[in-house]
């Protein structure tokens, strides 16, 4: 193999590339990327990968979520509050369910820039460029908009340092306090079951903890400072690279533009210029992966992006959808058993069920998701291996995306509140029920 330098992706296939026609201005975007700060630290990259080998090792469940694709519209304080309380709420609800500790990364802080299936999309005899995140241009169908723009990127690292600034200075002053409940509580949680499960979930976890405290005879500050790491799909390729650093006092380079970056299931060919990239860095790393994998491939990239086979290092997030994991996981998990690698196994139950309405709107039904997630679960037992964690589509906020749930959410409800300009997400409430549902699960496993 060839020797790796931030810039060796250049030489290989590069998927999902963008065509910018102001070359110029690309080129000081990237120039005034690479003198900017980097948005995370080589110690909160490192404590990510050691909470996350825990994980591989069963002693941590990873909770992964956010939006498909940020908008810099949603760089604002509501937003982002009800994002960070719906994260907390499921990890608390997970906590208890799984007994274990519980990885919360957020889809954000730099969730910009989306693969898409078509370069070109046509409107009344119209052609332009896709949408490719606000990261690259803007959705409103005119030349304009849909033209990739330099400057976005710049843009984007801006919302990305505004919004992690935000969730920093929450967690630091104390929002996140487990004895403090109310503060991060979601408070329109109407569904009366839904609330009241809960609730006394979380009662009873603010109630051990002061029993906890009184027994020590001490205040318990780790308490109070519930953590959250950052993750995108890095897919822009220029993006990533000019933040990759060389940190004083350890060796390798870190992509600092998050602590967690994945390959999309777009993106993950071995020869291509993705792999290429994410070889090198240090991060902890994701890939997305459905049953166009051969088994031999997989294990060859797990060989190709951890060759020390570094606990934590890699996680293999699986998308196949509720029709396909039955016949799709089972081989890839012998795959990677019978050539020693240790990895991570998520399952994202969002991806592999997206469907469109007779209106034409992209949705997914909550049944196939939960149904997903179960036969994860099951198979990975099944196969003497185990579902490390969840990778969702959410958000904390009201709106009608995915259909189901208790609320029992219709086609027709689809066009109150449908927000998302690329794929559908779990609402609050959804995403509480579906931690009350997983949590029952691994507690009638583990309890
Ligand atoms: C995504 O996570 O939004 C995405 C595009 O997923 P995948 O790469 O699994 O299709
Ligand atoms: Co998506």
């Amino acid at each position: 193999m060839n020797e790796w330098k931030p810039d060796s992706w250049k030489q290989k296939k590069l998927s999902q590339a963008i065509s910018y026609p102001d070359a110029e201005t690309l080129d000081r975007a990237l120039q005034v990327l690479s003198r900017l700060p980097p948005l995370v630290t080589s110690w909160e990259v490192e404590n990510l990968k050691a909470l996350l080998s825990q994980a591989t090792r069963g002693e941590a469940f990873l909770l992964q979520g956010g939006d498909c694709s940020e908008r810099f519209a949603d760089c604002r304080s509501d937003p982002i509050v009800a994002q960070l309380k719906v994260l907390l709420n499921m990890s608390m609800v997970l906590t208890y369910g799984s007994q274990r500790r519980i990885i919360r990364v957020g889809r954000f802080a730099g969730q910009y820039a989306k693969p898409r299936s078509s370069d070109t999309e046509t409107r009344d005899g119209v052609t332009l460029p896709t949408y490719r995140g606000d990261m690259v241009n803007r959705p409103e169908f005119t030349k304009e908009a849909r033209t990739p723009n330099p400057l976005l990127l710049l843009r984007g690292y801006e919302r990305s340092a505004l919004t992690l600034n935000f969730i920093r200075s929450l967690v630091d002053g104390g929002f996140a306090d487990l004895r403090h409940p109310e503060y991060w509580n979601l408070r329109f949680v109407k569904y009366a079951q839904l609330a009241e499960e809960y609730t006394a979930i979380v009662n009873n976890i603010a109630d051990s903890l002061k029993f906890l405290e009184i027994l020590a005879g001490r205040r318990l500050h780790e308490l109070q400072r519930m953590e959250f790491y950052t993750s995108h799909e890095g897919l822009h390729l220029p993006y990533e690279q000019m933040q990759t650093r060389v940190v004083p006092h350890r060796t390798g380079w870190y992509d600092l533009t998050c602590h967690f970056p994945w390959i999309g299931n777009r993106t993950r060919n071995l020869d291509g210029a993705h792999v290429e990239f994410f070889r090198g860095i240090a991060n902890p790393i994701g890939v997305k992966i459905d049953s166009h994998i051969a088994p031999s491939e997989l294990a060859e990239l797990a060989r190709v992006l951890n060759p020390q086979n570094e606990p934590g290092r890699l996680t293999f997030i699986h998308r196949f959808g509720a029709g396909n994991i039955a016949k799709g996981l089972p081989p890839l998990i012998d795959a990677i058993r019978y050539s020693d690698q240790v990895v991570l196994w998520v399952c994202d139950p969002m991806h592999g069920n997206t469907i469109t309405t007779q209106s034409g709107r992209k949705t997914r039904d909550f049944h196939a998701i939960l149904s997903e997630l179960d036969q994860a679960y099951e198979i990975h037992h099944a196969c003497g291996s185990q579902l490390g964690g969840v990778h969702f589509e959410l958000t904390g906020e009201n709106v009608t995306e995915c259909l189901g749930g208790a609320r029992g959410i219709t086609e027709a409800d689809l066009e109150h509140a449908y927000v998302s300009d690329v794929d559908p997400r779990l609402n609050y409430e959804q995403s509480l029920e579906m931690a009350l549902l997983i949590a029952r699960k691994l507690h009638r496993n583990h309890g």
